[in-house]
């Protein structure tokens, strides 16, 4: 069976340098936010092109420390999209905010006009942050969506958990809003073998209440100013981490190859192919097609040795534990329509050629193409 992930595989890809970081961390006598850590923040910090990143334990933990770093709390209202993964919108409901939803484009990212929509609805209870998702990999419409924030006078997040490496207009997912935050879940395009994520900011002033929320609000050892979490990223994911991070860029150019040969192969084909908007380098972090035939689609691709994946089968406000949290001031149409008909094929950068050309060719059978 192709599989539609393979995080195995990057390990085997670089097992030697993974197998010698594992050892110089077991062999240091430190686990936890130790040299690795800082090495790794730097180092992701320069790779984003903005001064500082911030460990964290995973990437939902990263999206709650920025939203309380914006001193989003109890009453208060955040904007994202509701076409994304639950954890964007937990990390809102955690902070005991209120998340309220806008429409997507046919590109699956939040689209400026909805969003502008929602802040007239919305008026005087206006949100105070929005979250915006570079989802599958592609960065959103930053320019509009600051714009429109800067009017509001509102921050930006921006969740980057699809995204590493993505850019728009040559500038890193990442680096636009006032905070972004990165998930390194072991099948993201830059991923541990555990959980981890990371803040990443260009505000210096972010930096030490980040480091201080992650671990129990402390501002000094076992002097807790705040109330904060246990969220650190610990030595062994740092090091693995730094290993990955010099094959991002390959790894996401592999990534694009196969878009790209899935893109020519199937363009003629009655599906509808993910919308490459211009000016971004899109990293593909997932390739989702759209057919009303889903269900057949899959199947038969399974029968024939490929495995697919839906992402994600729900709107977050369609799903029970978020349906009554949120605020809906608008219909969600495109989010709605899209839902039913999003497939994602296998994509991994160590895909070999054949195993695309297999899927390509599976594909084109089980839609009576060859
Ligand atoms: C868009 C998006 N946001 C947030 C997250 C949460 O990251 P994590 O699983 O590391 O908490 C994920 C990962 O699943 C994601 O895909």
């Amino acid at each position: 069976m192709i599989p539609q992930c393979n995080p195995k595989a990057s390990y085997l890809a670089h097992r030697q340098e993974i197998d010698a970081a594992i050892t110089r961390v077991l062999e240091s006598g430190w686990y936890i936010l130790g040299k690795e850590v800082a090495a790794f923040e730097t180092e992701f910090a320069d790779y984003i092109g903005i001064p500082h990143a911030i460990g964290v334990a995973s990437g939902t933990d990263a999206i709650e420390l920025a939203l309380r770093v914006c001193g989003i709390g109890q009453g208060d209202v955040v904007a994202t999209v509701s076409h994304t993964a639950v954890a964007t919108v937990s990390a809102i409901c955690r902070t005991g905010a209120t998340p309220v939803f806008v429409d997507i484009g046919e590109d699956f990212l939040m689209l400026p006009s909805s969003l502008s929509e929602v802040m007239r609805m919305m008026h005087p209870q206006k949100p105070k942050v929005i979250i915006v998702v570079h989802l599958y990999g592609q960065v959103a419409d930053m320019s509009a969506i600051l714009d429109l924030a800067n009017e509001h006078g509102i921050k930006v997040i921006e969740d980057c958990a699809q995204a590493h490496g993505a850019s728009l207009q040559g500038r890193q997912a990442g680096s636009w809003g006032d905070m972004g935050c990165f998930s390194f879940y072991p099948t993201k395009n830059l991923g541990a073998f555990g959980d981890g994520g990371a803040v990443v900011t260009r505000k210096d002033e972010s930096v030490e209440k980040l480091r201080s929320l992650r671990q129990y609000g402390w501002r000094k050892r076992y002097i807790s100013d705040d109330n904060g979490v246990n969220s650190r990223l610990d030595e062994l994911q740092a090091a693995v981490l730094r290993v990955k991070l010099k094959y991002l860029d390959t790894d996401n150019q592999k990534r694009r190859e196969i878009a790209a040969f899935y893109r020519d192969r199937m363009k003629d084909s009655p599906l509808d192919l993910p919308v490459e908007n211009t000016d971004v380098e899109h990293v593909y972090h997932q390739f989702v097609i759209q057919t009303s035939d889903r269900g057949l689609l899959a199947d038969r691709l399974k029968a024939n040795g490929v495995a697919t994946s839906i992402h994600y089968p729900a709107a977050v406000h369609q799903q029970t534990a978020y349906s009554n949290k949120a605020y809906r001031p608008l219909a969600l149409p495109i989010t709605e329509k899209i839902i039913p008909k999003i497939l994602s094929l296998p994509i991994f950068p160590e895909m070999t050629t054949d195993c695309v050309i297999d899927v390509n060719n599976a594909i084109l059978s089980a839609i009576g193409r060859r």
